[in-house]
């Protein structure tokens, strides 16, 4: 089977061997990274545009190293520099950056579903840098990616997704990459945070963290996402933190193997404490380091690249 799609707006639509590909891809980028060769031909002559209309520093900086590496030229434009503040239309912005012959976009919006608006209409490539709280695709796939660098095969494993899990598009894409490689999923978190509809998609709910912690190989820490948040959602911070923060105690309920996880930015001392942040179980930095890879690989494959055929270096 070969890539077909042009454009990668969240993981539900993907088939478990467009995962697999991305993987491969990502795989062969990385060993290609390792051996410091700095730049690829495969997009070289083509524009990759980054609107970024919503703040972002791990997300933006390694697209834009990703499509470096990749040869294309880049340019990012975010909210601030942008003509939306005078009232333009998301459709209008990107309809300009297609005429202006840019060969792909990569969005970030605080609009679910904006992703798929724009890949809609546009003649070219657009991918999801994170569609308000609805899918963030690059963001799970380095996650499954960093995950099964440490443990192979993601089936049968125990994941836990902590936090504010309503209003995160990484733990929505994160949830169907997991289930769709077989891992056992639970999200925890406070009951408004953490519904029972969730269930829906093929993972346990809980609001124990005793019990959902015990023996899980792995946790993915949220934080409180308050931009997207305009009510309470429980008394204040400190009792969050008391009732579901992580610190050394409950991280020593995990399996001894574990690992913690961390999409950012980090809320030192209210989902996670800083020693757990920066202990060796922490696989933090190892997320964001696989996320140029795995931006590679998208941005490759969505410029119609074959998973087949990675250029060689130059
Ligand atoms: N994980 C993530 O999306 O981080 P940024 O918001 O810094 O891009």
């Amino acid at each position: 089977m070969t890539w077909t799609r042009r454009h990668l707006t969240g993981i539900e639509p993907l088939s478990v061997e467009e995962i697999e590909q991305i993987f491969a891809t990502t795989a062969a980028f990385k060993a290609t990274l390792g051996r410091n060769v700095k730049k690829l031909p495969s997009l070289r002559g083509k524009t990759v545009v980054n609107l970024f209309l919503e703040p972002s520093t791990r997300t933006r900086l390694a697209f834009e190293m990703a499509a470096k590496r990749l040869g294309a030229d880049v340019i990012t434009l975010d909210c601030e520099a942008s003509s939306t503040t005078k009232g333009e239309t998301l459709r209008d912005t990107a309809r300009n950056i297609e005429a202006l012959n840019a060969d792909m976009i990569v969005l970030r919006h605080s609009a679910a579903g904006s992703a798929g608006y724009l890949a809609r209409f546009l003649g070219i490539p657009v991918v999801n840098a994170g569609d308000g709280a609805h899918e963030h695709p690059t963001q799970a796939l380095l996650d499954c990616f960093t995950l099964r660098e440490r443990f192979g095969s993601l089936a049968g494993r125990r994941v836990v997704i902590l936090g504010d899990i309503l209003f995160s598009r990484v733990a929505r894409s994160n949830i169907w990459a997991l289930t769709k490689l077989r891992a056992r999923v639970t999200l925890v978190g406070p009951s408004t945070l953490v519904p029972e509809e969730f269930k829906a998609l093929g993972v346990e709910v809980s609001h124990d963290l005793r019990s959902a912690l015990a023996d899980a190989e792995a946790v993915m820490l949220l934080r409180i996402q308050h931009e997207r948040q305009n009510s309470s959602h429980f008394p204040s911070l400190g009792e969050y933190t008391s009732m579901f923060g992580l610190n050394k105690t409950r991280a020593s309920w995990l399996a001894p193997d574990a690992v913690i996880m961390h999409p950012g930015p980090i809320n030192r001392g209210v989902e996670i404490d800083s020693e757990l942040a920066d202990s060796s179980r922490s696989v933090i930095l190892e997320q964001v380091t696989n996320g140029i890879a795995v931006r590679m690989a998208a941005l490759y494959l969505c410029s119609g690249g074959s998973p087949d055929h990675l250029p060689a270096a130059s």
